[in-house]
């Protein structure tokens, strides 16, 4: 069973797709919200019966309920408004995430947990210290999300098709996030190699601002972090171990101890299977610091 703990637009949006690409029979949508979760997946089921897919979503406000569950996804927690940074939502976050994950060890203690909620970061380190999970069960999603967006912007500046882009983006999901235009391909071809420094630079710049974008103008992102929860799942449960960026706890990798921030992870059925160190350059690697500083002092911010 997949369980998505907070029944929003995003948890949503994780089910819909996660239902469409048949990751499991039965996914649980929870939310402390009376109706919402149970309104949601009726509206879901109404969907898949229309589409033949033999798929159950369950909607709930009972802890309980996620016995049992292979994968935990959490999502619940206030979401970023216009004008907002993720790190504004770090102290209310923080004891939402704290009092979900007691749960998930009271009742789904051997699931691989998906942090989603914001600020990423910190919130995936919260989430790994309060489970006491092995560090490969717990990987937040965010440099998924960020990714499709930078995908989007190499697409955008090659007019080449999406299937033939390769790219990933490191580091804090937020403002120091680091889509690595260094080490992005179109046709096999290097990114820099194809587009002048100005368009490299834009689209670096894009893809950390735009995300702020959608917000001021629809209110919320929704589709694209809905999508790329739904494809690390999938990357777990089909044990693709496809490397996608995942936030999740370094012990000694980047030159880095008892932080969670985004890596390029192997993704399988164990969860997080082997961090890759990519040769960072002096520049890239002045963004890494800067992200891992800023999520360390959040996390001190919340411990103080
Ligand atoms: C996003 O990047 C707000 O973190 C959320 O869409």
């Amino acid at each position: 069973m997949i369980t998505i703990i907070g029944a929003g637009k995003v948890g949503g949006d994780a089910a819909l797709f996660s239902a469409l690409k048949r990751l499991d029979d039965q996914i649980l949508l929870l939310d402390i919200a009376e109706g919402l979760p149970q309104g949601e997946a009726m509206d879901l089921n109404h969907m898949l019966s229309e589409q033949g897919i033999d798929v159950e979503v369950k909607g709930s406000n009972n802890y309980e309920d996620m016995k049992g569950s292979d994968i935990v996804v959490v999502v619940a927690g206030s979401g970023r408004k216009p004008g907002m940074t993720r790190m504004d939502l770090l102290k209310i976050n923080a004891s939402v995430v704290t009092k979900v994950v007691d749960n998930i060890k009271k009742y789904a203690d051997n699931a691989l947990l998906i942090p989603v909620t914001n600020p990423l970061d910190p919130m995936a380190q919260i989430a790994f210290k309060t489970s006491g999970f092995e560090r490969n069960r717990v990987f937040g999603m965010g440099g998924m999300l960020d990714l499709s967006r930078f995908k989007q912007f190499i697409h955008e500046a090659t007019g080449k098709s999406r299937k033939e882009i390769d790219a990933i983006v490191i580091g804090e999901h937020g403002e120091n996030m680091l889509p690595l235009t260094r080490f992005a391909t179109v046709s096999g071809n290097p990114l820099p190699s194809i587009v002048s420094k100005e368009k490299l630079d834009e689209i670096f710049q894009d893809t950390k601002s735009v995300a702020a974008e959608v917000i001021k103008l629809k209110g919320a992102t929704v589709h694209a972090p809905g999508n790329a929860i739904s494809s690390i799942i999938e990357n777990v449960v089909k044990d693709k171990k496809q490397v996608m960026p995942v936030s999740t706890n370094l012990a000694g990798e980047y030159g880095y101890s008892d932080v969670s921030i985004g890596v390029p992870a192997v993704i399988g059925k164990n969860g997080v299977e082997k961090i890759n160190e990519l040769e960072l350059n002096d520049e890239e690697k002045e963004w890494f610091d800067k992200g891992v500083t800023s999520v360390k002092n959040a996390l001190g911010e919340i411990s103080s």
